[in-house]
């Protein structure tokens, strides 16, 4: 009886410690997208869904393509790699997520598709800043590997809780971009650590990892064998065999596999899983004839930058100390000197591991390893020991992991930064949802030394055949740039400590706003931006407002919110937003606006079931944004542009007032003695000023470009960029001025206004829309102009509803008859030659809005229309 207590007793714990284990190793990522892209069909592999990608909205446009030929090569579990989703103009895929760094993968099988020859793509990949691939050729990278497809994987901290990944063709006839599937997943915060030993510096040092982006190299399971994403401790990374990596014939010998591996609390499961840590590859034990070699690893990289090495040991053979002790060299170097495992931790078959930075700026493009026991130590056996290893690029100065450097002419790469996520979600968005496009990525804060990671945890490896891309040549940037510009920063530094100077807005205590807002209820939130939540609240002298709370998380953020406060406190007008005030207590941002009882003027054009807005309802919002942006370039002493003017920065109050919102983005204007501000593009795609986009100059006459969008949008109710009409249409400013200069707009309104609109008011609205969306700024007119026409519309359409109401026949008027102010402002200067040109181009796009490649305005034009994240 006793016995069988025990027996029992013993089984508890055994349970115990199984179930506390089995706790400790699966990690369940916040955020997890894996899309089958191109397709319809969800794939399912090793029990993962890979959905399709049109579900989830995540993409705006681009071309489903799929191959029914098989391909002995793929893994038989390879379906996800037979379709594909093809971009011939610049396009992003978006997705909403929980800040944090995650990894983001990529998988490429080129096919032959309709007149896609795959020998033709050629592309960039660029994602929150930093730029993955440049102008690579996935048929090019693969002729250096056995295999038929490429994976890549990146690890990017994502600061915002959007994250954009843009593919961009390269600017050459026929090129085009592709992806088959694609995976983002959250990695645990401490999976990576911001110290790490620089080789030939001995002690770990910080670097600054909050600010880097890594591509992983290798990851090898040493002594072992693949080990699928599937086995992988919830992290879904792939690990290999490093039998292809060895060098020479002295390759020690491969210890039995030791399934008892005992995680410390310092090292989480998901670091590596059992399979690595229980195999191993050692210098041949007490049997060995010729102690004095070293193991050596050879890996090819890519020269000009810094690489961050993960080595993973776990003494899997002896028990005590002095037994083994050995040393490591990266690169000829010492990077570990005099190791015994069992001195690091407190007892065999525990799992250590130690991380470091080898520059490559020069010299061999080969990543040495090696270990080998440390002379003279002592040691009982002369011996090494290696279970596996982590090897990850790290970004350049430029933010480029890319081989080569960006094809010249190519965009700003802070213009490749998220919008607020808000977008796509269907949260009706009342103020400011969208922060807009994030400055460029903050300033390295910590690092005194040199750049050096800490435990960061591994990004993947390909397989051997998917081996990273083999450097072309080019290098962007050099490790010692940066790694002097890094060793001259210090202190961390809070964004919040200091307040923004100069600030007019009311101040008002994070007390009052959580009771306003009901502790931040979550059922009060109206939407959720790039910058954060915006909660509806009730002050305490009964005031409804709109409360903005960044997400402290965010020093991104930081700079919008600074504009936002400058720029309303100092702006009274009835058709911009108001701020009430700000808060800035407890590492709190937090903006304080009216509430706008009926949102964003999107929602009542299309997507929601809200009641259609009239004809001279549209107008008159028109009319309202039109006088507030006027206001905006014009009544502040030196102008200011809003840069991030669309539908859903328009609010409505509750007699449907249009108030213009959202300024994180916008510039005070050029001072007098100069035309344009020279500034990073930002602004929303779809909306963006082609003319901006190429030259990175801004002027007012940018926001009269997109307002010109938010015309054709009104008229239209159909969103800027829509992905899901066939090609010609997706873009609304292309798709629009096509049909306004065959003079047939009226063939594409909103079906709602049909009947409704007097023909004079439409041809007005509609050569006003035209006007703003001319390709030359100089050729569109000023906000001022536009309100007058717009006005000018108004009264056409008033005019002819009278008479209508008194019986008049109005196809019989004369509109020519009714006394009105002359239309001087849309007939003035560039009239001349401007419509004849645009009447060309226009046309060429709506042929083939997505292959002009040909000349740079042309691309800029597609890439500043086409590509959307209406979103935000
Ligand atoms: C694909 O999977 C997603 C998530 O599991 C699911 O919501 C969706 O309905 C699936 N779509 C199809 C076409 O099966
Ligand atoms: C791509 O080019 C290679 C030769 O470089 C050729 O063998 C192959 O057929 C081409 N692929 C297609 C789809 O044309
Ligand atoms: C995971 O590992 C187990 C044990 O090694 C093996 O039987 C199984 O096939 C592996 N699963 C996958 C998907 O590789
Ligand atoms: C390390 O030394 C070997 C042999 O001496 C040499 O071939 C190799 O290029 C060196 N590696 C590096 C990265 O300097
Ligand atoms: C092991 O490699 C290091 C670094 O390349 C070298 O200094 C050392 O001499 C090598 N040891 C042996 C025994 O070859
Ligand atoms: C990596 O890119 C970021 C953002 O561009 C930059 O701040 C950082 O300095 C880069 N890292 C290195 C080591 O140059
Ligand atoms: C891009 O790659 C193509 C094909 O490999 C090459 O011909 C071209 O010169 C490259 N362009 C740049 C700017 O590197
Ligand atoms: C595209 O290529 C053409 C001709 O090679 C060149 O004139 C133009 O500047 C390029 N545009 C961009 C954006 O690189």
């Amino acid at each position: 009886m006793l016995f069988r207590i025990a027996a029992l007793l013993s089984i508890a714990i055994l349970l115990k410690q199984y179930s506390h284990v089995v706790c400790q190793t699966v990690w369940q990522p916040k955020d997890q997208f894996r899309l089958n892209c191109g397709t319809t069909m969800n794939a399912t592999v090793y029990g993962q869904v890979w959905m399709e990608d049109i579900e989830g909205h995540f993409i705006t446009d681009g071309i489903p393509a799929s191959t029914s030929n098989q391909n002995s090569l793929l893994p038989a579990n390879g379906d996800f790699l037979y379709s594909a989703r093809i971009f011939t103009t610049p396009s992003e895929y978006t997705f909403s997520v929980t800040p944090g760094r995650h990894w983001i993968r990529m998988y490429f099988y080129p096919f032959s598709f309709q007149n896609f020859d795959p020998n033709w793509s050629l592309f960039s990949v660029l994602a929150d800043g930093y730029v993955l691939l440049s102008n690579v050729s996935i048929v090019g990278e693969l002729k250096t590997t056995s295999q038929a497809y490429l994976t890549m994987e990146y690890s990017i901290n994502i600061a915002s809780s959007s994250f954009s990944l843009y593919f961009v063709p390269a600017n050459a006839s026929n090129s085009y971009a592709f992806i088959n599937a694609l995976e983002i997943e959250s990695m645990p915060d401490d999976s990576l650590a911001d110290d790490a030993i620089l080789v030939g510096h001995g002690e770990p040092s910080q670097f600054g990892l909050p600010g880097i982006a890594l591509q992983t190299m290798y990851r090898v399971n040493v002594g072992g064998q693949t080990v699928s994403p599937a086995n992988d401790s919830g992290e879904a990374r792939t690990w290999i065999p490093d039998s292809s990596f060895i060098l020479g014939a002295a390759t020690g010998v491969i210890p039995p596999y030791n399934f008892n591996i005992q995680y410390p609390s310092t090292v989480p499961t998901y670091i590596a899983p059992v399979s690595v840590y229980g195999t191993a590859r050692t210098m041949g034990g007490s049997n060995i004839i010729n102690s004095h070699f070293n193991l050596t690893w050879i890996f090819p990289v890519d020269l000009h930058f810094a690489y961050y090495v993960r080595l993973h040991f776990c003494e899997i053979v002896y028990t005590s100390l002095y037994q083994r002790i050995f040393n490591v060299y990266i690169n000829n170097q010492t990077a570990l000197s005099g190791l015994d495992i069992l001195a690091k931790v407190t007892a065999a078959n525990m799992p250590y591991y130690a991380d470091f930075v080898a520059p490559m700026l020069q010299g061999d493009n080969r990543l040495w390893l090696q270990i080998g026991p440390t002379p003279n130590s002592g040691a009982q056996f002369k011996e090494a020991i290696l279970n596996g290893l982590e090897i990850f690029k790290i970004n350049n100065s430029e933010g480029s992991l890319a081989a080569v450097p960006l094809p010249p002419g190519f965009p700003p790469i802070a213009s490749f930064q998220p919008h607020s996520g808000s977008q796509r979600s269907s949260v009706v968005v009342y103020i400011g949802a969208s922060v807009g496009i994030f400055a460029a990525v903050a300033a390295l804060l910590a690092s005194l030394y040199f750049l050096l990671f800490k435990r960061t945890k591994g990004g993947k490896v390909m397989s051997p055949a998917w081996r990273s891309l083999p450097l072309l040549s080019g290098s962007s940037g050099s490790i010692g740039s940066k790694l002097s510009k890094a060793s001259l920063k210090s202190g961390t530094g809070s964004f919040v400590s200091s307040a923004p100077s100069n600030m007019g807005g009311r101040f008002i205590g994070f007390a009052e706003l959580l009771e306003a807002t009901n502790n931040f209820d979550e059922s009060l939130v109206l939407g959720i931006g790039g910058f954060g939540k915006v909660y509806k609240g009730e002050l305490f002298d009964g005031t409804q407002v709109a409360v903005k709370r960044g997400n402290p998380r965010s020093e991104q953020g930081f700079t919008e919110f600074q504009t936002e406060i400058e720029l309303l406190s100092k702006l009274r007008h009835r058709h911009l937003v108001s701020l009430i005030g700000y808060c800035e207590e407890h590492s709190e941002m937090i903006l304080v606006y009216d509430y706008m009882a009926n949102g964003p003027l999107r929602g009542h054009l299309y997507g929601t079931d809200l009641p259609s807005l009239n004809w001279k309802q549209r107008l008159e919002i028109c009319i309202g944004s039109a006088r507030g942006l006027h206001y905006l370039h014009t009544g502040a002493a030196q102008g200011i542009i809003h840069r991030d003017v669309k539908t859903t920065n328009i609010l409505l109050d509750e007699n449907l007032e249009a108030k213009v919102s959202d300024f994180g983005l916008s510039k005070t204007g050029p001072s007098l003695d100069r035309t344009h501000v020279s500034t990073a593009v930002k602004g929303s795609f779809g909306y963006l000023d082609p003319e901006y986009f190429r030259r990175q100059q801004l002027t007012e006459k940018s926001d009269v470009y997109s307002f010109g969008v938010v015309l054709m949008e009104i008229l239209c109710a159909r969103p800027a960029i829509n992905p899901t009409l066939p090609r010609d249409q997706c873009n609304l400013a292309d798709w629009a001025l096509y049909w306004q200069k065959m003079g047939k707009l009226e063939e594409i309104i909103d079906p709602r206004l049909v009947g409704q609109i007097n023909k004079d008011s439409l041809r007005k609205f509609g050569e006003t829309a035209e006007k703003c969306l001319a390709e030359q700024s100089i050729d569109r007119p000023a906000m001022g102009d536009v309100l007058w026409n717009l006005e000018y519309a108004l009264q056409l359409q008033e005019t002819s509803s009278e008479r209508e109401s008194s019986a008049v026949n109005l196809d019989a008027c004369n509109p020519q008859l009714i006394e009105l102010p002359v239309d001087q402002p849309m007939t003035d200067d560039s009239e001349t030659n401007g419509p004849v040109t645009h009447a060309v181009e226009s046309e060429e796009h709506a042929d083939d809005t997505s292959t002009v490649f040909s000349d740079d305005a042309s691309i800029s034009t597609v890439f500043s229309q086409l590509v959307n994240t209406q979103g935000r």
